[in-house]
């Protein structure tokens, strides 16, 4: 079971692998704001600190984002897009 490790909180979750990252946020066990849930505002923004691999690649909606407002790291998603495939840390 993937493990997602939020930095800031210093939180550790157990989750099922394909956990989207919206539910949790929208169920408050994630400090994370959702606000669009289709990767067009950039509210849900995160920085993964270690092992990129464990979110899921990044979805039409999340790569034409970027592409209209460029990344400050390579490390930033958007939280809506993302489902957990393997242990991550997330900031
Ligand atoms: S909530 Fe708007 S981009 Fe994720």
């Amino acid at each position: 079971m993937p493990q997602l490790r939020i930095a800031t909180t210093n939180q550790c979750l157990d989750l099922p692998r394909g956990q989207r990252l919206v539910e949790l946020c929208e169920d408050d066990q994630l400090p994370i704001r959702v606000v669009c849930r289709a990767g067009a505002c950039g509210a849900c923004k995160i920085e993964v600190l270690e092992n990129p691999d464990g979110l899921s690649s990044p979805s039409e909606a999340e790569k034409a984002f970027f592409n209209k407002y460029p990344k400050n790291s390579v490390a930033t998603r958007l939280a809506c897009q993302c489902r957990v495939l393997g242990d991550v840390t997330i900031k």
